[in-house]
């Protein structure tokens, strides 16, 4: 397609600050996504694993799962709006098309996904004891089918990704043989490995989180409410540690099979440095949770599986990134770098204190005690610093919903 007819397609007001911050952005913030997802995924897959079986430890592990998946679902919600908002401000004229082509589904998208919450909160409320194993299960078919649409809602992301690489396309899906089809009810595109390479990630992701309950509940071991046992906590590491290993190699082949099934335009990326590097990158978190296997489950190193993950999955979130780059730069000519900038300081620096000094205070608060509250058997009193801190973080919203409004007046008025 001819670059020029894309850069129409840009917003006149231009970006309010360098397009590089927003690539940056976009990447970081679909790694926090795509993590939550996993992590709800995984979480909701060992929830129905447990559901369907009668065995004490796997139903256990599904009553901490449930909440788990629970909150999850909402930060990936969440944190699912972040690389929404930055894909469209640097990549409108290909996002907003994918999304036009399949109208339909953008709008049941958010239709499928209310459904899907709620049979996961409904499934949760009917079984508050699921952790019993001598009790029935009620409806497991209705968190089996929240887990199917949440699969679809991921699949209907995956498409408009996968779509706006391809303008070439675009005209044809749009008038299929000449004649116009408007109706936004087809999803036109998709990569069945590239979409099963993100979704499989969910199992290694699961199994670092599981090497962390495990090491996070060791101190309440004894603690009758809890109902852990070591030899509970001793399971879910295992279980943890083969997911690791057998989710991870299952990845790497499902990865390798994405790359296989690149577009000739783009197969070239496949031996590309960013490839080669998140293959390194992945294979290395395997082999650092086998290091931490071999006798250093119980120390704090346990811990450390799940941030190495995690970079583990920013460099795949950036070689993602710079797949679309060399599809939308290299193959069609359009430079996101050029987008005309009508800097915008105010709004700029609103977002990062925003971002860091906002909701970095009040997460640190909740992670705080979330954290202390586990870590302590019976009624957990925070300290006079960590209320401190919480006092602080209140206030630090108060001044923010006050700037927001007095600036917004003065704008007004002035
Ligand atoms: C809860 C179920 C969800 C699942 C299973 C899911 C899964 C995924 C997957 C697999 C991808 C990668 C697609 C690809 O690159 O091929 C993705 C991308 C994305 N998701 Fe989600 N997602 C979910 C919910 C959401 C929600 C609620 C939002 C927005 C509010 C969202 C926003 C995004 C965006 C913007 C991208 C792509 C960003 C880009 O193109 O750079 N997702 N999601």
């Amino acid at each position: 397609m001819d670059a020029q007819a894309l850069y129409a397609l840009r917003d006149v007001a231009g970006v309010p600050t360098h397009p590089v911050v927003f690539l940056i952005l976009g990447v970081v913030t679909f790694a926090l996504h795509i993590a939550a997802v996993q992590i709800m995924l995984g979480a909701s897959g060992l929830t129905i694993w447990g559901a369907l079986s009668q065995d004490a430890h796997k139903r256990r592990l599904a009553q901490s799962m449930v909440m788990v998946a629970k909150f999850m679902l909402s930060v990936a919600i969440l944190v699912g709006v972040a690389p929404l908002l930055f894909v469209q401000v640097i990549y409108d004229p290909f996002w907003y098309t994918s999304n036009v082509l399949s109208a339909w589904w953008v709008i049941g998208f958010i239709i499928i996904l209310t459904v899907a919450a709620l049979l996961w909160f409904f499934f949760n409320a009917k079984n508050y004891k699921l952790g019993d194993a001598s009790q029935k299960v009620f409806c497991p078919g209705s968190a089996i089918l929240a887990v199917a649409l949440l699969l679809v809602v991921g699949f209907i992301m995956h498409v408009l990704t996968n779509q706006m690489l391809s303008p070439e396309k675009w005209l044809e899906w749009y008038a299929p043989g000449g004649v116009i089809d408007s109706s936004g009810r087809s999803l036109h595109d998709f990569n069945l490995a590239r979409f099963l390479f993100f979704i499989s990630l969910s199992v290694p992701v699961i199994g670092a989180v599981l090497v962390g309950y495990r090491r996070f509940y060791l101190p309440r071991l004894g603690d009758e409410s809890l109902k852990m046992s070591r030899e509970y906590l001793d399971w879910t590491g295992r279980l943890g540690q083969s997911l690791i290993l057998f989710g991870g190699v299952v990845s790497v082949v499902i990865g390798a099979w994405w790359m296989a099934t690149l577009p000739e335009k783009a197969a070239g990326f496949a031996l590309s440095p960013w490839v080669i590097v998140s293959l390194a990158m992945l294979l290395a978190t395997v082999g650092f949770a086998q290091w931490v296997r071999m006798g250093r489950m119980d120390t704090l190193w346990a811990y450390a599986v799940l941030p190495v993950g995690a970079v583990a999955l920013i460099v795949v979130a950036a070689a993602r990134e710079a797949l679309r780059w060399s599809i939308l730069m290299g193959v069609h000519g359009y430079n996101a770098m050029d987008y005309p900038i009508n800097m915008d300081w105010y709004s700029t620096i609103l977002f990062f204190v925003t971002f860091l000094i906002v909701g970095g205070g009040a997460l640190a608060y909740m992670v705080t005690v979330a954290w202390k509250a586990g870590q302590t058997a019976g009624v957990y009193t925070p300290s006079p610093f960590i209320t401190r801190m919480g006092n602080i973080a209140i206030g630090l919203i108060v001044l923010w919903i006050v700037q927001y409004f007095a600036v917004g007046f003065y704008t007004w008025l002035s």
